[in-house]
Order: structure tokens, then sequence, then C-alpha cells
């Protein structure tokens, strides 16, 4: 985002009321017209507990944070689902034998339908497993970190204090020391008699902890609803003509030549 705009906003805010005064409700008359406050005016409201606010520059830090991982995550995660589908002829009919069975006589997904695709969601999360749009995390360590594993032979390594470590979600998700047959392809890991044997952090498609993604959910009915849409419209098969994907990773997991992918309307 350009801080140009974020200027401007915050001239709007400042000319039409006193921030320090107003509770965010106030602002909210205050600007007449606006009903909810969006993205940007949270920000340039948030202050720490000294009641010192953002800079401009951490604002659209935040936004870029925003923008990239609200955008290219979901648009990575939908592309290589789109792929599954087509790879897997027998998965796309089961997906959309459900998607008709829920929306089949109507043109949207409404809130309640996106609870009524558990085969979808299955088949997803496992296009999220063996293609994570977010292929490694970075993590600095404020102590010292034990570990224990069989890589070091059991014995206890103790990482210092202020190392910066990246973990590979792309390796875990297709480790095979956590799943069985890691590259095959099989929505049926996530009904829950399986998830319940998985321990916890065998699939971090969304990081855990303190700093995991708060916009999984979000993402989650997002990819739900266009897959389903997709879906109910389109048969999608294999441009055979074109080369298999080559996986490339810059921040986001990609294919280096593009996906792709053919449809034709039903
Ligand atoms: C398939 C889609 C998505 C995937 C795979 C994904 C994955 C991730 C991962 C792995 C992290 C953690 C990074 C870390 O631990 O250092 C993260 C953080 C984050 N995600 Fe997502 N994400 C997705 C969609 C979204 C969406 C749609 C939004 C917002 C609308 C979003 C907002 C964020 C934000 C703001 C953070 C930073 C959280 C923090 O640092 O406290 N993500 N995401």
């Amino acid at each position: 985002m350009k801080t140009v705009i974020i200027a401007e906003r915050r001239k709007t805010i400042e000319k039409k009321c006193d921030t320090s005064k107003y509770e965010n409700v106030e602002i909210i008359k205050q600007y007449g017209e606006k009903k909810l406050l969006d993205f940007l005016d949270i920000l340039l409201q948030t202050k720490d507990d000294e009641g010192k606010g953002l800079s401009d520059a951490d604002i659209r830090d935040e936004v870029d944070t925003f923008l990239f991982e609200g955008h290219d995550t979901t648009a990575s995660g939908m592309s290589w689902a789109r792929y599954n589908l087509v790879k897997y002829p027998e998965f796309q009919e089961k997906c959309r034998k459900e998607v008709m069975a829920v929306i089949g006589g109507k043109d949207n997904v409404e809130w309640n339908d996106l609870q009524k695709f558990p085969y979808l969601t299955k088949f997803i999360k496992e296009s999220l497993r063996l293609y994570p749009p977010v292929v490694a995390v970075g993590r600095k360590l404020e102590n010292p970190l034990t570990m224990r594993s069989k890589l070091f032979k059991s014995k206890d390594v103790v990482i210092p204090k202020n190392s910066n470590l990246i973990f590979s979600i792309f390796g875990l998700h297709r480790s095979e020391n956590v799943w069985k047959n890691p590259t095959i392809f099989d929505p049926e890991r996530f009904s829950k008699e399986e998830c319940a044997q998985r321990d916890t952090y065998a699939y971090l498609p969304f990081s855990a902890g303190g700093r995991n993604c708060i916009g999984q959910n979000f993402a989650m009915n997002e990819m739900k609803t266009v897959l389903a849409l997709t879906l109910k419209r389109y048969q999608l098969y294999l441009d055979e003509e074109t080369p298999t994907p080559i996986l490339h990773t810059r921040v986001i997991l990609q294919s280096k030549d593009g996906i792709f992918v053919k449809i034709r309307p039903f």
C-alpha cells in the first residue's frame, strides 16, 4: 500500500475526530456515511500500552502482510487443488456429487452450506498437505532450545539463543517418519478416525503456536466456496499437451511454468 494513501486517511481521521477521546463506535458516528471501520482505520487507531500508535511504515508492513498472506496463499492453494482435481478424476467426481447435493439448486454458497462439504474439505486438506502454499516458516530463538531426535542419534542437542531456524512444512508433510506412503494423494487421511491417530503437529499448513495463521478459517471457507462453485458449473480435466507442473518455491509454492487445467461447462 502506498504510504500516501495511509497519510491521507490519517489526516481524514484526525480532521473528523480526536481519536484519543473517542472509542471506535464514536468514530463510526463521526464518519457518518461509513458503517464499518475498515482494516486501515483500525490500524490507524491502534495504540500500545503507552498510547503510542503505529507509524506509516508499520502500517504499510501490516497491510503488505495481509495482502500477501490473504491473496497469494489462497491463490496457490486453489491452483494446486484444481490440479489435484484433474489428476484424480475419481475424487473430483466425489467432490462434485457432494457439491450438487448441497448447492445443485442455487447459484451461490451460503454460510450454512460451508459445513456441508465434508468430502471437499478432506480433499482440500490433502491438497494442502502435498502442496502447502507456505512451504516453510522461520523463527528466531529467544532462548536456547534443547532437541532430541533420531537425526542426532537420540542425543540432546542444544541450539543456541538468537539462532535463526527455518522449519520446512513441505518436508514435514512428505516425511516418511510422519506419514504412511506420503506421496500418495488420499483425502481419507483427514477422516476423523485417521486424524485422531495422528500427532497434532504432523499437519501444519497454517503453522502453529502464537504466530500461526489468523486467516485459516477464512482461507478454508474461501477455497471451499470457489471450488464448490467451479465444480458445480464445470468439469475439470487434464491438458495432455502441457507439461506436468514443476514445483517452484519462492515464498509461496508455485509451478515453474504454470498449472494448466482445462474446463468444460456441464
Ligand atoms: C491457504 C491459505 C493460507 C495458508 C496456507 C496460510 C499459511 C500461513 C502460515 C504458515 C502462517 C504462519 C507464518 C509463521 O508461522 O511464521 C500464516 C500467517 C499469517 N496469515 Fe495465513 N495462510 C493462508 C491464508 C491467509 C488469509 C486468507 C489471511 C488473511 C485474510 C491470512 C493472514 C495471515 C496473517 C496476518 C499471518 C501473520 C500472523 C502473525 O504473524 O501473527 N492468511 N499464514
